[in-house]
């Protein structure tokens, strides 16, 4: 792979107006590297720091497999941002926190929001607060007129993190909530700044360690904001003495984790349930759209589970009844994930396609690139939910994985899968997307 002029690195190719690749579309220059070196390349960023990227199931397999707390290198700023309020922070939280420290919190946190169990008693709520969407959207709605849907997608999901993590209602589609001053609105814009500075600070230089650049003002800023809502959230779920079931409520009610382990985890619930949704929830509306045979058949499988679109969708239906909404899904998150791949910090020395990969390497899988490859799925860059109903076990289970894999993989995903499939469902019951 590339070192760089002189072996100096190849960290000025992601420079604005100097480098042939983007931050901002990774994407691409992971489909040019795949061309000029192959399955797997080593990319040298600045001397002594090299990225293996890994487009190979196999490969892929072998890293996402690993056991014993497997370590992640992102959110850097993040980490140090709460490093600097123990007063607010026990660790760094889920996102960045590695080791031991990173295992005590996610085995306390992941039974109230990975088990199906728990996941499905939000069905409800979900459900409710979706239909109030939809006529939010209907009320917004002018005759002819194209909704834009991200922004108004990112209420529904703040809407939603903010009443299954703390049991409130923010009333994100009122008039009031949608002004640029409102809770919900600074809110929403909080989470998406902190968003849009990881990757900037996460690489490069990391010159934030030193002085504060401007992307680590931002950080901090956008921070200090969804930590205070976070605390007021938390403490109006402790007054209220957890009158409505949520997760902060169970967490609060654990022993093994303290009230600044619980500040920790709802500040990371807002930061990551908000935007990842959002997008995810806008590319499967896009991809829906452009297909109305996909839609008549969405439709048809929404009124089976909805004969009457006033009673409400039941859990035990979205588990069992709903296997074309989930394929649609799942093809839309195949072209179009909201993470190239994922990074893992090798506990190990590893060998990737026979090569000896040392202990302490960065390796990033590129799943987004390999799931665009003919040789993996035929037709690669059609939309074919019909590919996860009818050849389901010749795909590579090492492809498709938009939450990510093993012990690390992402703690909501069945919550965001539900929430989206709801979605769609709800959506699809009534309208047509044009
Ligand atoms: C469509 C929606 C979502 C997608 C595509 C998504 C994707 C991901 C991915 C790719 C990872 C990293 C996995 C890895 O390294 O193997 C992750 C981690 C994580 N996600 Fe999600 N996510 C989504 C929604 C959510 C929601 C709704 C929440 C919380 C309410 C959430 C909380 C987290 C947390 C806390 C982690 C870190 C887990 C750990 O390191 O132990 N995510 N997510």
């Amino acid at each position: 792979g590339p070192r760089g002029p002189f072996g100096l690195g190849n960290l000025y190719n992601y420079m604005p107006g100097i480098g042939a690749y983007s931050w901002l579309q990774l994407h691409k220059a992971g489909q040019d590297k795949y061309e000029k070196y192959g399955p797997i390349v080593r990319e040298t960023m600045v001397p002594g720091q090299d990225i293996v990227w890994l487009y190979d199931p196999k490969d892929i397999a072998t890293l996402l497999n690993e056991r014993d707390c497997p370590q992640r290198r992102s959110h850097l700023a993040l980490a140090q941002y709460r490093k600097q309020r123990p007063h607010l922070y026990k660790t760094t939280g889920l996102l960045p926190t590695n080791g031991p420290d990173w295992w005590r919190l996610r085995s306390q946190l992941q039974k109230e929001l990975s088990a199906p169990r728990s996941v499905r008693n939000f069905v409800d709520e979900v459900d409710t607060v979706t239909q109030e969407f939809l006529n939010f959207l209907e009320q917004s709605a002018g005759v002819g007129v194209a909704i834009d849907m991200l922004p108004k997608l990112t209420r529904l999901n703040l809407e939603l993190t903010c009443l299954l993590t703390f049991g409130t209602r923010m009333d994100s589609f009122s008039p009031a909530e949608q002004l640029a001053e409102s809770r919900s609105t600074r809110l929403m814009h909080a989470a998406e700044t902190t968003n849009s500075c990881i990757l900037p600070t996460d690489q490069g230089l990391q010159l934030w360690r030193f002085v504060e650049t401007p992307s680590y003002r931002k950080l901090r800023q956008a921070q200090a904001y969804m930590e205070s809502v976070a605390l007021q959230l938390l403490e109006q779920n402790v007054e209220k003495d957890s009158m409505r079931s949520s997760l902060i409520s169970s967490y609060i009610q654990n022993p093994q984790l303290d009230r600044l382990d619980v500040v920790g985890t709802a500040a990371d619930l807002l930061l990551a349930g908000i935007d990842t949704t959002s997008y995810a929830s806008a590319f499967l509306l896009y991809h829906v759209a452009r297909h109305p045979q996909v839609q008549q058949k969405l439709h048809e499988e929404a009124v089976k589970v909805l004969p009457s679109a006033k009673q409400p969708l039941q859990a035990d239906a979205l588990r069992t009844e709903i296997t074309y909404t989930r394929a649609v899904l799942k093809e839309s998150l195949r072209l179009n994930p909201i993470s190239i791949g994922f990074g893992r910090v090798l506990n190990q020395d590893t060998v990737l396609s026979g090569y000896f990969v040392p202990k302490g390497t960065t390796v990033v899988t590129q799943n987004m690139i390999a799931c665009r490859q003919p040789e993996h799925f035929p037709n690669p860059l059609s939309f074919q939910p019909e590919r996860w109903l009818q050849q389901r076990n010749a795909l590579n289970p090492y492809l498709v994985l938009p939450f990510g894999h093993g012990m690390r993989a992402c703690i909501a995903r069945r919550l965001a899968e539900q929430n989206m499939h709801v979605l769609l469902l709800r959506l699809l019951r009534n309208y047509e997307l044009i």
